[in-house]
């Protein structure tokens, strides 16, 4: 059995990145742990602009970013809610699980545990995250704010690893756009948007609001087993008519499936 790392940037991300992604994959699938893996594949997506993550977030209606990410081992998780200036909101996801007593940590006080943790001051903002807030103020001059509000966007990253019998699952996200500040969504939720357990991890992506009351992740881990993964996340999958992707490994097999284009990015070693 190979170990693997399996990313994606999110349900109706441009196929495109799906090399870059590659390449994520193989340089975060350095060192044999499952967790570094998929937390250090998360943090390259976060670096990179052109994911709704870390630098590259979209903003909320007031103009600010706020971001969610989590981390996941069997038994043990962790994340941040609504957290702002700071570079890469999993790695202080994983502070949480493996440094505090916690599971959650949610708005200023996240923000305060970061520094306590040593995360320095980030400003995330980007020309794309700014163009984005000009273009909420136009529409809601022009009065069609509540029909794009309709429109919502939603993109995530994630990861996944399987390293001998080891799972890990990292997720991070700028939220959806247009949203109100405070808005959360599927990514820090336990079972919503990432579950790992001893048969595997899973991570989903798309609209957080309604992952999240379908307990996603979980309801698809839970059925790891009963049939192919593919063709559970496929099942799953198809009960939705929002945006919704998913990437799963268990101890033979992964697959990812969206009913938008996905880019994946696959590192086996
Ligand atoms: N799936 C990311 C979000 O809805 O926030």
């Amino acid at each position: 059995m190979e170990n693997i790392v399996l990313l994606h940037s999110g349900a109706g991300s441009d196929t495109s990145f799906s090399k870059r992604l590659d390449n994520y994959a193989s340089r975060a699938s350095k060192n044999f742990n499952a967790l570094d893996n998929a937390t250090n594949s998360v943090v390259l997506m976060e670096n990179d602009p052109d994911f709704n993550a870390g630098t590259g977030s979209v903003p909320r209606i007031d103009g600010t970013i706020q971001m969610d990410a989590a981390v996941a081992i069997q038994d043990n998780f962790g994340s941040v809610i609504a957290i702002e200036n700071v570079k890469n909101p999993v790695l202080i996801a994983r502070d949480v699980m493996l440094k505090s007593p916690h599971i959650m940590l949610s708005g200023d006080g996240a923000i305060k545990f970061a520094r306590i943790m040593g995360h320095s001051e980030y400003n995330p903002m980007t020309k794309k995250a700014q163009k984005l807030i000009e273009k909420l103020k136009n529409d809601y001059k022009n009065n069609n704010f509540p029909e794009k509000f309709k429109d919502f966007y939603h993109d995530t990253v994630g990861a996944v690893a399987r390293v001998g019998n080891e799972f890990a699952a990292a997720v991070s996200t700028g939220g959806a756009f247009p949203m109100l500040r405070g808005r959360v969504g599927d990514s820090p939720i336990p079972g919503a948007g990432i579950f790992v357990g001893k048969k595997g991890a899973v991570v989903a992506t798309g609209m957080g609001e309604e992952i999240a009351k379908s307990i996603l992740s979980y309801k698809i881990y839970s059925k790891i087993g009963e049939k192919g993964l593919a063709d559970i996340i496929k099942e799953e999958i198809a009960k939705f008519n929002v945006s919704v992707g998913i990437i799963a490994i268990d101890s033979e097999n992964y697959a990812y499936y969206a009913n938008k284009p996905m880019a994946i990015g696959i590192k086996k070693f």
